[in-house]
């Protein structure tokens, strides 16, 4: 028998000045000293001023980590985790882009449950027993979509991968908190890259093994936001219709992809991802383009569906022909918003036979629409770094 099911703990509120609304929400959750979880950048760009705010006009005693690097470790979860304790906190606040909510939530899972983050990589039977302590998360960018999902991904330095927790509605967030004037001043760079992770995740999760009525309707509605604003919101930083449809893009991409496995830019993307340190969405953008024309060979009419939710005409189209425009139509984008290439992002040629090897061993290979050997693999990333030689 094969019952599918969604699930999620997590209660989605946004609005421009939604922040400002902090302290009665964490409250509202019985939070009376919350760690804020978060990292140098989001400090720098005055966002923990505006998240503290609220909190001390209110009167709400809070505690700062404020260490969160890109693609977190285990040690810096651990580290967290021990402050958490140490300070008595009975709460967290994620406040951040992918990296500072997974490593909340992660904080979450080891003030729950004991000992380390490394003790509840996803496996079956599901090592995480207990739900995380009353979290918000807050969102600073508009792509991850942390803030719904049911994941955390870790890297471990030593085995050089990341690897996932989750896969359970205890790792959920209690509150996403979603102020879209928070991404106003994200460059254009950290825009294209996020925005290009929301449209991956919804592509992916739309076209995968794994689809089901839910997340498909909210992964369409995500690739309408992202092909009618990203470029918008790359263009005009401060388009406040353009950066709340894109928040709204995430959180809509994040709840297909929360639910769901994603497919083979995901795969390769995260398996890549421990061997250099890029940004996620950077990667994942540069590789979704060739993915998709690997892919749409397996499901044409998904294609056709993706092409018209991003904008193309397929009137008097074949579903063939229809099928490759959204492979075209999300080629563009990525040249449009400017992602940067693979030997850009730090890749060598050299090591694609080991990035093949890697992306093959990723979970998230299963399920893909096409199916998939190493050396498909070795096909995708030669293709995507021949389109880095232009
Ligand atoms: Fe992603």
């Amino acid at each position: 028998m094969n019952i599918r099911s969604f699930e999620i703990p997590t209660v989605m509120k946004h609005g421009l000045g939604a922040i400002n609304a902090l302290a009665d929400e964490a409250k509202a959750l019985g939070m009376k000293r919350p760690l804020i979880v978060t990292d140098p950048g989001v400090v720098k760009a005055g966002l923990l001023d505006r998240t503290i705010k609220p909190l001390q006009a209110a009167n709400l005693d809070y505690v700062v980590f404020d260490k969160v690097v890109p693609n977190p470790p285990i040690a810096l979860v651990n580290e967290a985790a021990d402050i958490y304790q140490r300070e008595d906190c009975d709460g967290l606040i994620g406040l951040g882009g992918g990296s500072s909510m997974d490593t909340a939530k992660s904080v979450g899972v080891v003030a729950a449950n004991g000992g380390s983050i490394l003790n509840y990589e996803w496996a079956s039977p599901q090592p995480i027993k207990k739900r995380i302590p009353p979290t918000i998360c807050i969102p600073t960018t508009a792509g991850t979509g942390s803030e719904v999902t049911l994941w955390a991904v870790i890297t471990d330095p030593e085995r050089k991968i990341k690897f996932n927790v989750g896969g359970t509605a205890l790792i959920g967030a209690w509150l996403a908190l979603i102020d879209p004037e928070l991404t106003f001043d994200l460059p254009p760079a950290v825009t294209a890259a996020t925005g290009m992770d929301a449209l991956a995740h919804a592509i992916e999760c739309y076209t995968c093994a794994y689809a089901q009525p839910l997340p498909d309707s909210v992964a369409l509605l995500a690739m309408e936001y992202v092909g009618e604003y990203l470029r918008v919101a790359f263009a005009q930083g401060r388009n406040a219709e353009a950066r709340y449809k894109m928040s709204m893009a995430a959180m809509l991409g994040a709840l297909a992809y929360g639910a769901e496995s994603a497919g083979a830019a995901h795969a390769m993307s995260q398996s890549a991802g421990g061997v250099h340190n890029v940004p996620h969405g950077a990667l994942t953008g540069r590789l979704l383009g060739p993915v998709m024309e690997y892919n749409y060979l397996g499901e044409p009419h998904k294609f056709a569906r993706i092409a018209q939710a991003l904008g193309e005409d397929t009137r008097g189209l074949s579903v063939w022909q229809a099928a490759e425009k959204a492979v075209e139509a999300v080629m563009r984008l990525t040249e449009d918003v400017e992602l940067p290439t693979l030997q850009a992002l730090g890749f060598h040629e050299d090591e694609i036979p080991m990035l093949a090897e890697i992306a093959f061993q990723d979970p998230q290979t299963i399920g893909n629409p096409r199916d998939l050997s190493v050396q498909s693999y070795v096909q995708i990333w030669r293709r995507t770094f021949e389109m880095g030689k232009k």
